[in-house]
């Protein structure tokens, strides 16, 4: 009989850890997943994302910022899987505590077990977003993997369809401020097609994958589609680059962690993100099925 071989999903609450869990559960891994609130798993996430409790073997509750709470957590593992980040602003720890330092906490006891393949998730269109504060983070982390000695995956996905679901609340409201023309194009990628790839990437040598959806839109076709999903005529206002980093600059000097991560969403705006296509799920069935739910 073939023996189970056990993954670490950190990150497991998350948006993509959920549907990454579900997918190694479906292949027949053993899963142990890092969480901070076992109470959050057992429910279905705000973008659809599937309760996973009942998939997980062993649950370690933990804060990858507070090292004791993580001490032996890859003990006996075979894959770590991380997609674990900081995607919302956080009073004390920034994208560097979390993304690079506390990732880097695992990679570091993944280092001394010995771990068969470790895959982590950071971001596509990294070279031209290195200033920013969580690019940074990520690719901190990404050239300490490539450096660990252990057998690696990247995954650089250009945008989930969960952080889409932003223009759905705004389109709810019955307006949308858009930063730039909206010209600017991605094909976003809904969590489960992502996972099969973030689990396919546990076989084959070292690499980096990049990572996008099935269909490309513009940004502010994005936007039309959420309005439409709510029944809403789109109204979208666009604001010029210059304004929308002067609010940067003024809300750096109240809340650096909140300028840090609204930062990444300004400058993503900036340029094209279209990564190679893969999964089938579309975006317009995903806004109508979160509009039907949140209704
Ligand atoms: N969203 C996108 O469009 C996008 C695009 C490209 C790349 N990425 C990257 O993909 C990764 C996953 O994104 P996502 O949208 O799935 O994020 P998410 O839903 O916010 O999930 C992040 C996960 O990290 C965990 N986490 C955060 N801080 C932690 C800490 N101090 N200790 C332990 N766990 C902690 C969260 O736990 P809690 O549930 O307890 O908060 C959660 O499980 C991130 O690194 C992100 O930068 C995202």
């Amino acid at each position: 009989m073939p023996t189970i071989k056990k993954v670490l999903v950190a990150g497991a609450s998350g948006y993509l850890g959920r549907y990454a869990v579900n997918e190694f559960k479906q292949r027949g891994y053993h899963i142990r997943a890092l969480v901070r609130d076992p109470e959050k798993i057992k429910s279905v996430g705000a973008h659809g994302e599937p309760a996973i409790h009942t998939m997980i073997d062993e649950i370690i509750i933990g804060d990858v910022t507070q090292p004791e709470s993580i001490r032996g957590i890859c003990k006996d593992i075979d894959i770590v899987f991380s997609a674990l980040g900081l995607t919302a602003p956080h009073p004390e720890h920034t994208s560097n505590d979390v993304d690079y330092l506390g990732n880097k906490r695992i990679l570091d006891q993944a280092m001394e077990e010995k771990v068969s393949r470790f895959i982590y998730v950071s971001v596509f269109n990294q070279e031209k977003m290195a200033e920013i504060a969580s690019v940074k983070a990520h690719e901190l982390l990404v050239a300490d993997l490539k450096q660990s000695g252990l057998s690696w995956a990247v995954i650089r996905p250009n945008g989930y369809f969960s952080d889409m679901g932003r223009f759905l609340s705004m389109a709810k409201s019955g307006h949308i401020f858009m930063i730039g023309e909206g010209e600017k194009k991605i094909n976003p990628i809904h969590g489960a097609d992502l996972a099969k790839i973030c689990v396919d990437a546990v076989e084959g040598e070292s690499r980096e994958i990049a990572v996008g959806g099935a269909k490309v839109y513009t940004f502010r076709e994005t936007m039309e589609m959420a309005f439409k999903a709510c029944g809403k005529s789109p109204w979208i206002t666009p604001l010029p680059f210059w304004l929308a980093e002067g609010g940067l600059i003024v809300t750096g000097l109240f809340n650096r962690n909140l300028a840090d991560l609204f930062s990444f969403a300004v400058e993503a705006l900036k340029f094209d993100h279209v990564a190679p296509p893969y999964g089938t799920r579309d975006l317009k069935d995903f806004f109508m099925e979160l509009a039907m739910k949140n209704d």
